[in-house]
């Protein structure tokens, strides 16, 4: 991809953020085939569009001094979860006290570190996240209320950087991976399972979440995640299984 088709699609203010190597793999999907480059850039934009974006209220690319449950009702992942975090981080941090967390691809998952703080938990809450957007909001308000946390602008994609921020988490590290597996797989296919493996090695918990049902494909998206929850069950220690709101969280170790 040259720098000219990179530019194109970064002037979009939705992708002027994101990290080179998500472009690039997205544009890889198509650069090869038998269309215009207008078309591929067209077409890169739209799948961009649905891991990146499609999720986000625009409102939230702007306002800085909202309180965090407005911020939470602007993401359609923490949107749906906010009935039940306190149930959630019950269940995740069952017998922990005090913890790193690496929330990956992290939306704006960050806003709910006052859950956190309701279930007395003392966590030092890292987040990683390609839209650079979310994550300045979200640094605004760790710093405005001065809480343990802090977000980087990076893709899962660069994963040797990716390794060097959780290695200097101290133990124990909880990972999370809510609602981000279908993202990397569609740029590249199977890398869930070879980040899972790899972070399970530096990690003391992994807590993996995806959608049981979508509004429109309800059973095509239950059947596609069997492998998932396959792989996880063939390969690492589940502690714990549980629905909530239309979302399955698998929390595991090696
Ligand atoms: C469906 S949202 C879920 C957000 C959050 N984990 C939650 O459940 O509240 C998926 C998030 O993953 C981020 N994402 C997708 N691919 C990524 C990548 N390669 N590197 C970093 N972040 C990524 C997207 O920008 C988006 O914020």
């Amino acid at each position: 991809m040259n720098k000219s088709i990179l530019d194109e699609i970064r002037k979009k203010r939705e992708f002027s953020q994101l990290p080179e190597i998500d472009i690039k793999m997205a544009y890889e999907q198509f650069e090869k085939k038998q269309i215009t480059d207008d078309e591929k850039i067209k077409l890169t934009k739209e799948l961009l569009r649905k891991i990146f974006s499609a999720f986000v209220s625009k409102k939230l690319l702007s306002p800085k001094n909202k309180d965090p449950e407005w911020i939470l009702r602007k993401h359609i992942s923490t949107k749906e979860r906010m009935p039940f975090y306190k149930e959630i981080y019950k269940r995740i941090f069952r017998e922990i006290k005090k913890a790193s967390v690496i929330d990956l691809g992290a939306g704006i998952n960050g806003f709910s570190y006052k859950f956190f703080k309701e279930e007395e938990l003392e966590i030092d809450y890292t987040a990683i996240e390609s839209v650079g957007q979310l994550v300045e909001l979200m640094n605004f308000y760790f710093k405005k209320n001065k809480l343990n946390g802090k977000s980087f602008h990076l893709s899962l994609f660069e994963s040797e950087k990716v390794k060097k921020i959780i290695l200097k988490e101290k133990k124990p590290r909880i990972i999370f991976l809510f609602k981000v597996i279908d993202a990397l797989e569609s740029l590249k296919r199977d890398y869930s399972k070879e980040l899972i493996q790899n972070l399970s090695k530096i990690s003391d918990k992994i807590v993996v979440s995806f959608p049981t049902k979508s509004l429109g494909s309800r059973q095509k998206f239950k059947a596609n995640r069997n492998w998932i929850s396959e792989f996880i069950y063939e390969n690492f220690i589940v502690s714990d299984d549980f629905e909530l709101g239309g979302e399955r969280y698998l929390i595991f170790n090696r």
